[in-house]
């Protein structure tokens, strides 16, 4: 065994006795990244097509961002949200004038804390408009992902993420995703405060929301006088090829989640929220200790600035082309595919059912093959690579998809 071998075991046996056992990590220990490209501490390279789950949308070690975190190391990490600092002030100027709907932004530290927030100030606004407890309900999606805490895994209307959980805390409701008739009936009886959902549901599978379905959703929020809630945790950010997903849908929200590549890496979420809420939470109703860290703040800035980009938006554009073309070559040379899916660069290839369940044997043997892929769900391969991936490892990640996916039939058969 070399050095480095018994290094990277001890490491894995670390993670296996030591961590609370909720993930089931890969079998490797990544050490270093550089834009689409991740080395383990064997020496390996990977082509990363997962970034993180969708957090690395500049890619890995980005120069700007570098440079942007060590300057800010430099002078002030922590203040509390006691005092100001530059950083996240300015980053909340900048996220609201890019949303080009809220006045104002709550800074937190990831999805579900930004989701809890939302889920806070719906209730707090609906109680400023006299609506009792029984009147503040908020509607969500099958198959939605909304985060781990408990109001927001409640909002998760996926029993799999809420088993063994209850009591759950009460007012949400759930519809089938696309369903506009579901939403109607669910809206009728005039307790709804709001409808939550994510533009394009991520975890529950890379599904996007129908053309049209977000206007009538927020035609029906607006009959019912009910706010509607984007979660642009994973989608958001430039990954559909806009900086806000919804902008493709031609709504305006009123309240919008982000977080994972906000950060670029550094975790950091926020909340914007438009006119009618903005002024809904004052003094003491809601904070965190850390939202807004001007280390998170001053990289967020600047992965803000970059990915808001036309070049981002073009290359999102152009890697989108190329996967596409890559999984229907493959599509055509194997038969494996019931649908390709999604938006620019959050794209997922559902599996024919002959293949069910079996998304993470293939993700094994891209893993293999030196390919880091993600799921979304058993029978789902999700790609979410960074927004600046380059042709070169495009080609190369679907070069080894092709070797994986060769060796998974030929496994199968
Ligand atoms: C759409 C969406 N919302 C919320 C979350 C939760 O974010 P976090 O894991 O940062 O709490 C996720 C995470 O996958 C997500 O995809």
């Amino acid at each position: 065994m070399t050095e480095s071998t018994s290094g990277s075991a001890r490491l894995l046996a670390l993670g296996r006795d030591y961590y609370l056992p909720v993930y089931r990590p890969r079998q490797l220990i990544l050490e270093r990244g550089a834009g689409s490209r991740l080395w383990d501490i064997e020496g390996r390279e990977y082509i990363d097509l997962a970034g993180g789950i969708a957090v690395c949308g500049l890619g890995h070690c980005d120069p700007d961002l570098s440079a942007a975190l060590l300057a800010q190391a430099g002078k002030l990490w922590h203040t509390s949200n006691v005092f100001y600092s530059e950083p996240p002030v300015r980053l909340a100027e900048e996220l609201v004038t890019a949303s080009r709907f809220a006045t104002r932004a709550f800074l937190c530290n990831s999805g579900a804390e930004a989701n809890e927030a939302a889920i806070k100030l719906v209730r707090k606004w609906a109680s400023t408009q006299g609506r009792g407890p029984e009147r503040r309900v908020i509607v969500t999606f099958r198959g939605s992902f909304h985060g781990r805490t408990l109001a927001a895994v409640t909002a998760t209307a996926q029993p799999k993420y809420q088993e063994g959980y209850e009591p759950l805390p009460g007012g949400f409701r759930y519809v089938d995703f696309n369903d506009i008739a579901q939403l109607e009936v669910a809206m009728a009886s005039g307790d709804v405060a709001a409808v939550l959902l994510e533009p394009i549901q991520g975890e529950g599978g890379v599904m996007p929301a129908a053309p049209g379905f977000l206007q009538a959703v927020r035609a029906l929020c607006d009959r019912h006088d009910a706010l509607l809630v984007l979660d642009e945790i994973q989608c958001g950010m430039g990954r559909t090829g806009t900086l806000f997903a919804h902008w493709q849908d031609g709504v305006l929200p009123d309240i919008v989640t982000l977080a994972k590549a906000l950060g670029g890496g550094m975790p950091i979420g926020a909340l914007l929220a438009g006119p009618k809420v903005a002024e809904v939470m004052q003094f003491g109703a809601h904070g965190t200790t850390f939202g807004g860290n001007p280390l998170a703040s001053a990289v967020a800035r600047v992965a803000l600035r970059k990915l808001a980009s036309d070049a981002i938006a073009a290359n999102v554009q152009r890697q989108e082309r190329a996967i596409r073309d890559g999984l229907a070559a493959l599509d055509r040379d194997f038969d494996l595919f019931a649908d390709i899916r999604g938006r620019g660069l959050m794209l997922g290839a559902a599996l024919k059912p002959a293949y069910a369940g079996r998304a993470g044997e293939i993700l094994d043997h891209a893993a293999g093959n030196g390919l880091l892929l993600l799921q979304a769900g058993p029978d789902v391969l999700r790609f979410v690579p960074a927004l600046n991936i380059g042709d070169a490892d495009i080609a190369e990640g679907l070069s080894r998809l092709r070797a994986s996916i060769a060796a998974f039939v030929a496994a199968a058969s």
